[in-house]
Formats: structure tokens, C-alpha cells, sequence
């Protein structure tokens, strides 16, 4: 059964559709959107050689026409010169202003493929179709868009909104589980920082979801996907409150940074961690009890996911190292390091009255332990 989370934004509303064979009913879903039967769409070579057949029947079975470009799989597609290669092909194509533009990936795909609808012809529709759990409950909704600088991650990009989600869960049985338990980084976080109830529910339901219990992957896609446009209704730019889905993101950044943005550690296996630094330094300032990080811990290690500093392969640089890193984070506000801390599981805030040295003893601390 497909369900449907429904995005508020006015004039840039849309759905985020969620079931089993949306890939296969594509044409079904997108035609209402389309007004020519031609669409453009960007994959990367990894996931085109899985699923491009499948989306170009779906489409032809509503006489839509479809033209592709598979690009480079990895985070350094996301920069200039792929995103080059992309708008000119998207002119190559003809695509119109009044066309619709398909991404085709995951997060890497969506956020570029999306960057690029932003300034096509100053601005033309575009589809997600995310294929990794990462990309469904978290970078496919939201409307942020963007490649990579030389000065840091995600730094050059626009707010822009898609047209419609459609969030396949079949997709996600090719993902290698690795990259599985990464994106289950992001769906904990919801449980986190905003419903104590879906984080219960994920104690008990998310061995199965990762064993590949279909139904709980579907609820879990949707319950993540209702918070994110929740927050993303309240705050779209972030402003304020949308900041609460950086939970475990500044902590995330420094480390990936210091880990050079390898196989080393993966994005939401990084925000994994930081959600566990978040409670343990949330519970050292007496935020919250001392029961709340050893539960979020124990629910990581629960998932056989890494959840400590310890778990990060090779050297890692001093504590004031990663704090210098974390200072360059573009969450910063007038030099001010926020947080994302929390009274308790579920119950998260943004704050910047952080004292630096409970950081730095915190992170010496988890550095001990390796
Ligand atoms: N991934 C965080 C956000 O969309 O705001």
C-alpha cells in the first residue's frame, strides 16, 4: 500500500509518496506533473544499472519518453564540474521551463540534480526519487539543494523545493547493508530529537527493519518523513527550529572532516555518533538523566552500528583539533558553536550556551576510550 505524506508549502506544496513498486507506476505518479511526455533524468552508474530500466518502462507505459545521464557514483560528483556537465546537458536536451527534471540516487543525485532544477532557466520542477534510506527520510524532503566547495561540504546551493517525492521502499533491498545502517543514523535521530514513542518503537522494531522487514521500513520511512516536513513547515530556510534535524551534526562534520569524507566513516554513521556525544554532553550538563546516552548507546550497539569514537578506524586528531573543526561548522552564528542538546530522548533543543570546556573534556574523554 502506498501512503502519502503531504508537504504544506503553499504554492510549493507536494506529496511524499511511500510504498512498494512506485519505480514501476513512476509514469502513473509523475504525468499529472508533466506537460509534455518527455522527461530528463540524472541517476548516478551504480544505481542506473539498477533501476533505470525499471523506471524508463514505468514511464513508457504512460507514453512518457525519457532521456537519462548516469553520472559518477561518490560525494565527489558533488561538486563544479559534474554539476556543470549536468545543466549543460539538461540544455542539451531541450529541457523547458515547463519540464520536469528526475533524480534518480541518493543523496549525492538529489542534492545536485535538485541545485540544478534551482537554476535551469532560473528555475524548473524537479522529482526525487531517492534510493537510499538516507536520501528517503532525510535529503529528498525539505527542499535544500546544493553541491560541494573546495572551502567545505554543501556550501554553494538554493532552497528548492521538489514536486513530488517518491520514496520506493523496494529500493532499498540493494543497498549493501552498510550503507543501510548509515541511513538508520538519520531515522534514529527523528526518534531523538522530536518522538520518545517512534524511538521505543525502533528498540524493538529496528533489528527486523535492518534484517528487512518490509512493513517496519515503510513505517519507518514514514514516520521520519512526517517529522522532516513537520519541522521543514515550521522553519523552511532555518531560521530556527529546523536546525533541530542537525542533531549530532556538529559533532557528524568535525569527524568526517578529520576522516577526510572516506569510507572511514559514512555521513549517518557519523550522526549516529554525534546523537550519542549529544546526550552524553546534554547529560553531563544536567540536561537530562544519565540513563538517557546509555540508552541511545545501547540502542546503536543494539543495530551493530558504530556509536563511539572507538569505532572509527586509525588516528584521530586531539580534542581541540576536532573543536577548531567543529568551530568551522556553517551552523556557526557569530563564532558561536550551536548545539542540538535534549532535556531527554525526544525532546531536543538549539541552543549556543554551550561551555566549551565541557566539549573539550567530552571529547577527551571519548578519546580515552579508543
Ligand atoms: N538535512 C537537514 C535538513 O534538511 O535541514
Amino acid at each position: 500500500m502506498t501512503q502519502t505524506v503531504h508537504v504544506p508549502l503553499g504554492d510549493r506544496a507536494y506529496d511524499v509518496r511511500i510504498g512498494f513498486g512506485l519505480l514501476k507506476r513512476a509514469g502513473a505518479e509523475i504525468a499529472p506533473l508533466l506537460h509534455r511526455s518527455r522527461v530528463a533524468v540524472v541517476t548516478d552508474e551504480t544505481v542506473g544499472a539498477a533501476h533505470l530500466d525499471t523506471l524508463r518502462q514505468g514511464l513508457a507505459a504512460e507514453g512518457i519518453d525519457m532521456v537519462s545521464l548516469a553520472l559518477p557514483p561518490g560525494e565527489s560528483t558533488k561538486g563544479w564540474p559534474q554539476f556543470e556537465r549536468t545543466v549543460e546537458w539538461l540544455l542539451e536536451q531541450r529541457i523547458e521551463r515547463r519540464d520536469v527534471v528526475i533524480a534518480l540516487g541518493g543523496g549525492v543525485i538529489g542534492d545536485l540534480v535538485g541545485f540544478a532544477a534551482a537554476v535551469l532557466r532560473r528555475g524548473v520542477r524537479f522529482v526525487q526519487i531517492p534510493s537510499s534510506l538516507l536520501a528517503q527520510v532525510d535529503s529528498s524532503v525539505g527542499g535544500k539543494t546544493g553541491i560541494n566547495a573546495p572551502q567545505g561540504k554543501n556550501l554553494i546551493g538554493a532552497f528548492h523545493q521538489p514536486a513530488l517525492v517518491l520514496a520506493d521502499i523496494g529500493l532499498l533491498n540493494t543497498l549493501p547493508p552498510r550503507d543501510l545502517l548509515a541511513g538508520y543514523g538519520e531515522v534514529v535521530k527523528y526518534g531523538l530529537l522530536g518522538d520518545a514513542a517512534f524511538f521505543d518503537w525502533l528498540e524493538r522494531n529496528g533489528p527486523a527493519l535492518a534484517d528487512g522487514d518490509a512493513d517496519a521500513r515503510a513505517y519507518a520511512v514514514k514516520r521520519s518523513v512526517e517529522m522532516k516536513a513537520e519541522i521543514v513547515v515550521r522553519d523552511e530556510t532555518e531560521q530556527g527550529d529546523r536546525a533541530l534535524l542537525n542533531l549530532g551534526h556538529t559533532f557528524c562534520h568535525a569527524l568526517e572532516k578529520v576522516t577526510g569524507y572516506s569510507a572511514r566513516l559514512l555521513h549517518g554513521e557519523g550522526v549516529a555518533i554525534g546523537c550519542a556525544l549529544a546526550f552524553e554532553l546534554s547529560s553531563r550538563l544536567g540536561l537530562c538523566s544519565q540513563e538517557d546516552p546509555s540508552r541511545v548507546r545501547a540502542h546503536l550497539r543494539d543495530m551493530k552500528m558504530k556509536t563511539d569514537l572507538a569505532d572509527i578506524e586509525g588516528d584521530l586528531p586531539d580534542a581541540d583539533v576536532l573543536l577548531d573543526h567543529m568551530g568551522q561548522d556553517k551552523k556557526v552564528i557569530d563564532g558561536q558553536l550551536r548545539f542540538i542538546l535534549a532535556k531527554g530522548i525526544g525532546q531536543a533543543f538549539v541552543t549556543s550556551d554551550v561551555p566549551r570546556d565541557a566539549v573539550r573534556s567530552l571529547l577527551q574523554d571519548a578519546l580515552a576510550q579508543r
